[in-house]
């Protein structure tokens, strides 16, 4: 083992600082070719780095400690982060270690609203360029992994393409990135919100990120929530913590769902008489899965996506990648 840190390096001699630091002319940052020992040397030292970016004023504690949890040494966090004050970070996390050496450095993106996520997260990419780039990892609000989590389930429990599916509440994080990965699957998809407004701007960023489109619906109340999902096969509960969104009768009583999950582990529940640790239970003739039944899975993807960062430094992940290292995970 190196005698400085646990990544399983061979025994190294640390060669003298001034020969470390030789560096290409004029550039200052790292050993000029050929100086392999000092370079190896300083690879057994690098620390995994994490920045933790959220677009809240606040960071997530949660993002810190699975950040830690998943495999960093370091994690640093800022908060209150938009298009135009994260430059001088990307450049501070692009600029300052070799080629070989980037990969120790990464990037999380996290806070409360998506379309801020997605926006932060182009400009950061907008940043990169040749081989000046880190592996960014993109989580608002939990809202990739958790989805990822439940819609991977879902895809054990019945087939997804062409059913009909709708994500109550699905105005979120989680619950547009759930309404896109069911779209993808190939499920035809509603989201609800209490506002038609605000249903219509989920679907229209969702359509901007993913090219899938999402059918809009207003449902203020249990009861208009219910009528959503007339014909409808899968449910998806993503509403705000504490409240339920639907009555067990609603969907007991509803002939054609086959498949529901909810991400609310908040009591109340968002869908009654779905257990928060159901995990594919049958219920009332149909397949449940609770919050806390999907959110083991979601805590695995997340640290597993977080290490996965560290393997190389051009990576992206994002939706799609979360996704298809959830339904491995759940399908083992
Ligand atoms: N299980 C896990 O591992 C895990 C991990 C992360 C998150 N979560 C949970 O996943 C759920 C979704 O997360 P999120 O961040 O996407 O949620 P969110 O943004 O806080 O809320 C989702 C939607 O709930 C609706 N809503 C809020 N208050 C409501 C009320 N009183 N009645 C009816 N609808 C209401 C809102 O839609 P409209 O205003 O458009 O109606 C809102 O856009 C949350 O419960 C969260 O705690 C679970």
């Amino acid at each position: 083992m190196c005698w400085f840190s646990n990544q399983g390096c061979n025994p190294v001699v640390i060669p003298a600082q001034a020969e470390i630091q030789n560096s290409i002319p004029g550039t200052g940052f790292w050993p000029i070719p050929g100086q392999n020992d000092a370079r190896e040397s300083r690879e057994c030292l690098m620390k995994k780095l994490l920045f933790q970016l959220d677009t809240d004023p606040i960071p997530s504690v949660f993002d810190t400690v699975v950040a830690y949890d998943g495999g960093a040494d370091h994690v640093k966090t800022y908060g209150g982060l938009n298009p135009n004050n994260v430059g001088p970070l990307i450049d501070g996390a692009i600029f300052t270690r070799s080629p070989k050496e980037k990969k120790f450095t990464a990037l999380f993106i996290g806070g409360s609203n998506m379309e801020a996520g997605q926006n932060l997260l182009k400009a950061v990419r907008k940043k990169f360029f040749a081989d000046f780039r880190v592996s960014v990892m993109f989580d608002s609000n939990g809202s990739n992994t958790t989805a990822a989590a439940g819609v991977a389930l879902l895809s054990t429990a019945i087939p997804l393409a062409g059913k009909r599916a709708v994500v109550l509440a699905g105005t979120g994080p989680v619950g547009q990135r759930a309404a896109a990965l069911l779209a993808k699957e190939g499920a035809e998809v509603t989201i609800t919100s209490r506002d038609m407004k605000r249903s219509q701007a989920a679907c229209k960023l969702i359509r901007e990120r993913f090219d899938v489109e999402i059918k809009p619906a207003a449902a203020a109340d249990e009861a208009s929530r219910a009528k959503a999902l007339k014909g409808a096969q899968i449910v998806f509960g993503a509403g705000a913590g504490g409240v339920q969104i639907l009555n067990e009768e609603h969907w007991r009583d509803n002939p054609t769902i086959e498949a529901m999950a909810d991400t609310n582990a908040t009591p109340p529940l968002g869908l009654e008489g779905v257990d928060m640790m159901d995990k594919i239970k049958e219920r009332h003739g149909k397949k449940a899965i609770g919050a806390i039944g999907l959110g083991a899975l979601k805590l695995k993807v997340h640290r597993t996506c977080i290490a996965q960062l560290f393997d190389r430094n051009d990576q992206i992940i994002d939706a799609e990648e979360i996704y298809a290292i959830a339904k491995e995970m759940a399908a083992e």
